[in-house]
């Protein structure tokens, strides 16, 4: 099978290590950029990709490219979604696959009618330590789940500019965790409750941003989550869940910088979290690439559908009014405003 990349600037290029290195029976043919890096055209040189173009038209018209990797900023993510799909390839696209409803409702449609495969990029379901909770959750080792805790915060936030097209905190860094309590549940989100505010940079307040939040989320078994967010952990990359219910708790600590411990008078000292994103979770990039091969491969259904990549906009919007009308919202709210029946 033959891939296409669109997109090459840091997760593109994540992900094509991944096919190159992990996945049996792929060729990375074609990547299409129009700011392509020197560098990167030296890497996809000495890496055997073929192609190297600025205008993705050109992968999605090669009848030998089977699949394309959608890595490009989220405000194309719908347009390359849907003429990739009309051209027949299956389709991995990265999260958010787009910041309006509408349009992910309008990718799904097309998904009934064309007969390929789309996967949306929520990598940390892939991570060893939280697919391991998830199990076990599942398993029922802990009994019926009563409270899920999600620690997710950034060592420094991104540029004002990024701030400004990146549809708010909670649709470009908490979908991640809306997603990691849809996953380590099983269950969807009923109701959502946020408290935000500006403390780690208040340009971030001035493009219209939260920097910091407080989530409580009600399942629709009645159990509780909450979700911690900060724009900036002075220590790294803080990544952590707890799943607490009747018959004990499960918890998934931070991956570290290394496993030393130092222990002296004054007292013990271990290494700083893995640093971000790029450290922390190149595991489960590489998996869900695997995984997303294999459907293809097998022809079933991806891990992580269309549906998986609307969910948690669906939440994140309901954050969002939370937050502005400081009350309670329902996800069937959202749901009723754009006709979709829970
Ligand atoms: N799953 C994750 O953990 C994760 C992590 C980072 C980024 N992302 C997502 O991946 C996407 C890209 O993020 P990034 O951090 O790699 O950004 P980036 O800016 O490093 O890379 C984006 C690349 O897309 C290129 N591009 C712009 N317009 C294009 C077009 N029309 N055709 C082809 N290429 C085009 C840019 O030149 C750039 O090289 C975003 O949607 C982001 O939300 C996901």
């Amino acid at each position: 099978m033959k891939v296409g990349i669109i997109g090459f600037g840091r997760i593109g290029k994540v992900h094509a290590e991944s096919l190159i290195r992990y996945a049996s029976g792929i060729e990375v043919k074609a990547i299409a950029d129009p700011f392509i890096s020197e560098e990167s055209k030296l890497w996809a040189k000495a890496n055997g990709v073929k192609e190297v173009y600025s205008d993705y038209e050109k992968i999605l018209a090669d009848k030998e490219i089977d699949i394309v990797l959608i890595c490009c900023p989220t405000d194309q993510h719908f347009i390359v979604s849907k003429k990739a799909i009309l051209s027949g390839k299956h389709v991995f696209c990265e999260k958010p696959v787009s910041h309006s409803v509408e349009e992910i409702l309008e990718i799904k449609k097309l998904l009934e009618k064309y007969n390929v495969l789309y996967q949306v990029g929520f990598n940390r379901r892939f991570d060893k330590n939280f697919a391991t909770l998830k199990e076990k959750v599942a398993s029922g080792m802990i009994g019926d789940l009563h409270i899920l805790k999600i620690t997710s915060r950034d060592p420094a936030p991104p540029p004002i500019s990024y701030v400004k097209v990146s549809g708010g905190m909670f649709l470009d860094m908490t979908i991640h965790d809306f997603d990691m309590v849809r996953f380590v549940s099983g269950e969807e989100v009923e109701e959502v409750f946020v408290f935000g505010g500006v403390m780690v940079d208040e340009e971030i307040g001035k493009a219209g941003d939260i920097d910091t939040a407080i989530i409580s989320l009600k399942l629709k078994s009645g159990a509780l989550a909450v979700i911690d967010n900060s724009r900036e952990a002075a220590y790294g990359y803080d990544q952590r869940v707890e799943a607490f219910g009747s018959k004990g708790q499960i918890i998934a600590k931070n991956e570290l910088e290394n496993t030393t411990v130092i222990a002296t008078k004054d007292g013990i000292l271990s290494r700083t979290p893995k640093y971000f994103f790029l450290e922390r979770y190149m595991q489960a990039y590489t998996e869900e690439i695997k995984q997303f091969v294999e459907s293809i491969k097998s022809k079933s259904c991806t891990v992580c559908g269309v549906d998986d990549g609307l969910k948690p906009v669906l939440i994140g919007l309901a954050a969002k009014k939370s937050l502005k009308e400081n009350r309670p919202v329902k996800i069937a709210e959202i749901e009723k405003e754009y006709g979709i029946k829970s």
